[in-house]
C-alpha cells in the first residue's frame, strides 16, 4: 500500500514523529524543570489508547519513526504495553529518550517489546555534580541502566548531555572517554529556552557546540561525517573509535531547514515546532463524538500548514517558549 504523505508548505517531509507519554519525572533537571513544578491532572493526559491511535495514525499517513519521550517515559505506567503496540507497527525506527534511572529493570523488557534504539541522557561522571544537576537523580543508578541497555542488545544507544559553562563543560573530555569506552554515540546539547527557570542564566551559561569540538579536539580528531540519524545533530567520527560524536545547535547552527518531525504533548497537542507554539489540539479530536479515524487524520494533514519556516531562540536569555521541555517532549 503506498502511504499518504505529510508534507508542509516549505517542502519538508515530515516522517518522524515524537510522543510523549508523560509530563511526571522523577529528576528535576536544572536546566528542565524549575524547582517545584505542578503536574497536568490525569483527565487532561492521553490515556495510552489514545497515544496508540494517534501513532497509528500517523504511520498510516507516512511516519517510518517514532521517539517516545517525557517527562520521563519510564514513570509511566504501564509504558511496556504502548511500547509493544508500537513495536508491533515494523516501523524503519523506533526510539525512547530517557534519563535512564529505570533502565536496570526496564532495559531488557523493552528490548524485547520492539524498541530499537535509546537516548540517555548523561550530564555529569562526578557523582555530586550528577545530584546538583538533576537535583534528585543518583548516578550510579544511571551507570547501571546504562550497562543494562548495552546487556540488552539495543540498536544504538546514545548520550545526551546539555553543556553547562562553568557547570559541566569541564566533564566534556571523560564524557567521551566515557563513550568510547562503553561504545555508544554521544551527543552535545545547546541548552534551549524553554520554560522559565531560576537556577542558571541561560545566556551566561551558554557553551556553543563549536566551543565543545574544540575542547574535544584537543583529545581526538574528530572527522566531520555527512551521517544524518534522521535529527538535528552533526556528527564526527574519531579514526580510532566506534563511538560518533554528535552536536545539536539550536542557537549557532540552525537545523530547521531539514526539520522532519513533530511532537505530540501528553495533552494531545500536535506541536508542529520546538521553538514555536503553533499547534493543534488532537485530544478535542480523540474524544469527540462521533471519533472517526478519518477526522483525526485529516486533522493531522491540515496542522501541516501550521508548521513554522524556522524556530527563533536567541541567546539572550529571553525566555522565547513558555513551556518546559517536560511538557514539550524532548
Ligand atoms: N535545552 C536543551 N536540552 C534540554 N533537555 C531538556 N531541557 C532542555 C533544554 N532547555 C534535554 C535533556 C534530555 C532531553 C530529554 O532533553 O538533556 O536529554
Ligand atoms: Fe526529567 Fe529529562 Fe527533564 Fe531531566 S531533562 S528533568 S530527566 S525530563
Amino acid at each position: 500500500m503506498s502511504k499518504a504523505k505529510l508534507t508542509d508548505r516549505f517542502g519538508r517531509t515530515v516522517n518522524y514523529v515524537r510522543l510523549s507519554v508523560t509530563d511526571r519525572c522523577d529528576f528535576r533537571c536544572v536546566y528542565c524543570m524549575a524547582e517545584e513544578m505542578t503536574f497536568l491532572p490525569r483527565q487532561q493526559v492521553l490515556t495510552l489508547e489514545e497515544i496508540a491511535r494517534v501513532a497509528r495514525t500517523f504511520v498510516s499517513l507516512g511516519t517510518e519513526k517514532i521517539r517516545l519521550t517525557g517527562g520521563e517515559p519510564l514513570v509511566r505506567k504501564d509504558i511496556l504495553e504502548l511500547v509493544k503496540e508500537i513495536g508491533s507497527y515494523g516501523l524503519r525506527d523506533f526510539a525512547m529518550t530517557t534519563n535512564g534511572s529505570q533502565l536496570p529493570t526496564m532495559a531488557e523488557d523493552l528490548r524485547k517489546a520492539g524498541l530499537k534504539r535509546l537516548n540517555i541522557s548523561l550530564d555529569s561522571l562526578d557523582a555530586d555534580k550528577f545530584h546538583r544537576i538533576t537535583r534528585t537523580g543518583r548516578l550510579s543508578q544511571v551507570l547501571d541502566g546504562i550497562d543494562a541497555a548495552r546487556d540488552a542488545g539495543f540498536e544504538g544507544i546514545k548520550l545526551n548531555t546539555v553543556v553547562m559553562k562553568g557547570g559541566n563543560d569541564h566533564e566534556v573530555p571523560d564524557l567521551v572517554e566515557f563513550a568510547r569506552k562503553k561504545n555508544v554515540d554521544i551527543t552535545f546539547i545547546e541548552e534551549m529556552p524553554l520554560g522559565e527557570i531560576s537556577d542558571h542564566d541561560r545566556g551566561e551559561v551558554l557553551c556553543t557546540s563549536d566551543e565543545v569540538r574544540d575542547i574535544i579536539s584537543q583529545h581526538h580528531e574528530l572527522v566531520p561525517t555527512p551521517e544524518d540519524s534522521g535529527g538535528p545533530a552533526r556528527y564526527y567520527r574519531m579514526p580510532d573509535s566506534n563511538t560518533r560524536v554528535g552536536f545539536i545547535s539550536p542557537h549557532s547552527h540552525n537545523f530547521c531547514s531539514t526539520c522532519n518531525r513533530v511532537r505530540v504533548t501528553v495533552e494531545g497537542r500536535l506541536l508542529l515546532c520546538l521553538g514555536n507554539e503553533h499547534s493543534v489540539d488532537l485530544r478535542r479530536v480523540l474524544r469527540g463524538h462521533p471519533v472517526t479515524n478519518e477526522k483525526l487524520r485529516e486533522t493531522i494533514i491540515n496542522a501541516m500548514d501550521l508548521k513554522p519556516e524556522r524556530h527563533h531562540f536567541s541567546s539572550d536569555g529571553d525566555v522565547q517558549i513558555l513551556r518546559f521541555m517536560n511538557m514539550t517532549g524532548g
